[in-house]
């Protein structure tokens, strides 16, 4: 019977996820605010916890840098995982380097290759993956539960363990526990991702309004978080 539970804060749900699941649960991380705080959390509790990286290719400078900020400050192991080489090349022939630009479908197919066929990979044979979705981020992302099923990848646990989190709260954690964050977040990115499909945002403007910025926010998945149901009904609230 798992003792994990919807009610619980961000560290006792990881305590009870890692004392069930390691070593077949990991982290998924880009390395923004919500990742940074929950890899803190992860290597306080088991440093051989694992955390793994979807390395699109069109990464910041910014996000590379503290991928190995992270390495030293936690000697820990970074498991990177890279889109298929045949299937970008055949990709970026075909539609140009910059399709994503051109129509959301090109920008999905993108994201298709670089995101979503190597995440597939990076979860098979995990029991559980955990990200740093927060409920708050944007509206595609306000029925996010801390406990679901991923239907999309095999109907393993996926655990979203700040979905009740504010920006302050990310905030108020990397600065008590010195965190190494992403350089970005101080030139007005809050949400980071590939670096030709982010952009800054104005004071005042959505969270996510510098991500995929010509599209409309309905959109704007890259198809990583597919619908997922709540795990209620076993594990409870
Ligand atoms: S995205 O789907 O729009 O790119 P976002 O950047 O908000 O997602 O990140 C949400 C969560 O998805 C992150 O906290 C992380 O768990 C996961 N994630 C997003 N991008 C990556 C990536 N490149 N590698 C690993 N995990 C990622
Ligand atoms: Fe491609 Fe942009 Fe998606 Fe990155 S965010 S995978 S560059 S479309």
């Amino acid at each position: 019977m798992s003792e994990i539970r919807e009610s619980m804060s961000a560290e006792e749900l990881l305590a009870a996820a890692l004392a069930e699941f390691h070593p077949r649960i990991a982290l998924a991380a880009s390395f923004g605010a919500e990742d940074v705080v929950i890899v803190d959390m992860l290597m306080r509790l088991e440093p051989r916890a694992r955390i793994f990286t979807l390395d699109t290719g069109r990464l910041p400078a910014e996000t590379y840098a503290l991928v190995d900020a992270i390495r030293d400050r936690y000697a820990c192991r970074i498991e990177v995982y890279f889109p298929d080489a045949p299937a970008v090349e055949a990709m970026v022939s075909e539609h140009g380097v910059n399709l994503f630009y051109s129509s959301v479908e090109h920008r999905k197919l993108c994201c298709g290759v670089r995101k979503v066929e190597p995440l597939g990979r990076a979860l098979d044979g995990l029991a559980a993956w955990i990200t740093g979705l927060r409920r708050d981020q944007a509206v595609t992302r306000t029925d996010v539960a801390k406990v679901e099923v991923d239907r999309a990848h095999g109907s393993i646990l996926k655990l979203n363990p700040l979905a009740d989190w504010s920006w302050e709260d990310v905030w108020g954690y990397i600065h008590a526990h010195d965190v190494p964050y992403n350089a970005l977040h101080d030139q007005g990115y809050p949400s980071i991702g590939c670096t030709p499909c982010t952009r800054a945002v104005k004071p005042g403007e959505d969270q996510r309004a510098g991500r995929w910025w010509w599209e409309t926010p309905e959109t704007k998945e890259c198809g990583l978080h597919l619908p997922t149901a709540p795990e209620s009904g076993k594990r409870g609230a």
